[in-house]
């Protein structure tokens, strides 16, 4: 063909991490067709929604059906029934975001990704290791990545000290994935800090706020300042099971101005032009989720995985193998026995435990060395692992 193409996409990986570790463990799998293979890699949920989301979800499916009750295109920044209900949310957790800056999306994962279209040519900050979607979605549209190490010296949390920075994007994920760090009150407030002092903006991702046990901030917007130099972006994913029914949600409140313009309204447009909204049962099912009684069996679901997290992590303790999170995060962080590469571990691990986790290598290069394994299993896969790594490790 007489085209060009994105030449960018040269400076990515040919296949996405995910895709990757997916394709190894096909073939596998289909080389060894009595392996019971038990997959700890992708933070994929394993438990049914909730039954008063997908009742929701019926209901409104029903809606769809009956000439009163049908409904056409969805507005693409999302029915104000779903956009109250996360307001609501944010209040009860002791923040206030209006309805107004929020937008409904699919799902985290692309908003992540498609923020950069409102974004010029900013030199951009990400923590390393971290979800790969940041640096992937700035290398296809060309931009200059600085990486900020994170390592066991800093807890896996680096701070702004010593950046040299005049204003750019910084990427924050609190608590991270892969490694399960989380920023405490005084650490988010230097970041805020700092982007208002170098006038930068931060996207916060915080689709695992609702893993937060103690005293954290489960939002940026808990800091003050915020609202001038932040934009949110979180997803029902993980904390209400969505991962295979999609909605998430993005704040970009008004305050958010470069000069004269206005963020929120970059992000309308793009919105505009570009998606087409979430459709209606899905937000009547993310309502559900939201909602007092919706988010108490949300919950529940979480505190399950979280005996898989607190199982994993009591094994790697008695192995007295370092690792992070499994406390306020779903993910165990944790350093490769022996000496082993990220990809040397996790082809140890399948071959010899027929166990599947990701390479820390695959969150950046300060991730080599290091391994993620989730809690997102069922118990009985879970305590399978423990039992094949007692006897591996
Ligand atoms: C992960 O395993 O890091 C996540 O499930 C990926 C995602 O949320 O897209």
């Amino acid at each position: 063909m007489n085209i060009k193409i994105n030449e960018n996409f040269k400076n990515i990986k040919e296949s996405y991490l995910f895709s990757d570790i997916a394709k190894k463990v096909k073939a596998y799998q289909e080389a060894h067709k009595d392996a019971k293979v038990i997959r700890l890699g992708i933070g994929d949920v394993t438990l049914p929604l909730p039954k008063i989301v997908s009742d929701a979800m019926v209901k409104a499916a029903h809606e769809m059906s009956v000439k009163e009750t049908f409904r056409g295109y969805p507005p693409e920044y999302g029915y104000d029934f779903l956009k109250d209900a996360v307001s609501d949310y944010y209040k009860r957790n002791g923040i206030e975001v209006l309805s107004g800056d929020i937008f409904i999306s699919d799902g985290a994962k692309s908003d992540l990704g498609n923020i950069v279209d409102i974004l010029g040519d900013n030199d951009i900050y990400i923590p390393d290791p971290v979800y790969p979607v940041y640096v992937d979605s700035n290398l296809m549209s060309g931009r200059k990545i600085h990486l900020i190490n994170g390592c066991k010296e800093n807890n896996f949390l680096p701070m702004p000290d010593g950046l040299d920075c005049n204003g750019g994007v910084i990427y924050l994920c609190s608590p991270n994935n892969p490694t399960g760090a989380l920023y405490n009150f005084e650490e988010l407030t230097a970041w805020v800090n700092f982007a208002l002092k170098t006038g930068s903006l931060i996207i916060y991702d915080s689709a695992y706020e609702a893993f937060i046990n103690g005293d954290y901030p489960r939002s940026i917007y808990a800091i003050e300042g915020a609202k001038e130099c932040a934009i949110e972006i979180n997803s029902l994913s993980k904390v209400a099971g969505f991962t295979g029914t999609r909605c998430g949600w993005t704040v970009v409140p008004k305050s958010l101005m470069v000069g004269d313009v206005s963020l929120n309204k970059l992000w309308s447009r793009r919105q505009a032009t570009k998606f087409n909204g979430v459709s209606y049962p899905v937000q009547r099912a993310a309502e559900a989720a939201l909602s007092v009684e919706g988010m108490a069996e949300c919950k529940k679901n979480i505190e399950y995985y979280m005996e898989n997290a607190k199982m994993l992590s009591e094994l790697f303790k008695e192995k007295n193998i370092y690792f992070t999170g499994g406390i306020n995060s779903p993910y165990i962080w944790l350093k490769c026995p022996n000496n082993m590469s990220s990809w040397e571990f996790f082809d140890y691990l399948l071959e010899k435990a027929n166990i599947v986790g990701t390479p820390g290598a695959g969150f950046g290069a300060a991730g080599e060395g290091y391994f993620r394994i989730t809690s997102f299993g069922t118990h009985e896969a879970t305590k399978e692992a423990v039992e094949r790594l007692r006897k591996l490790l």
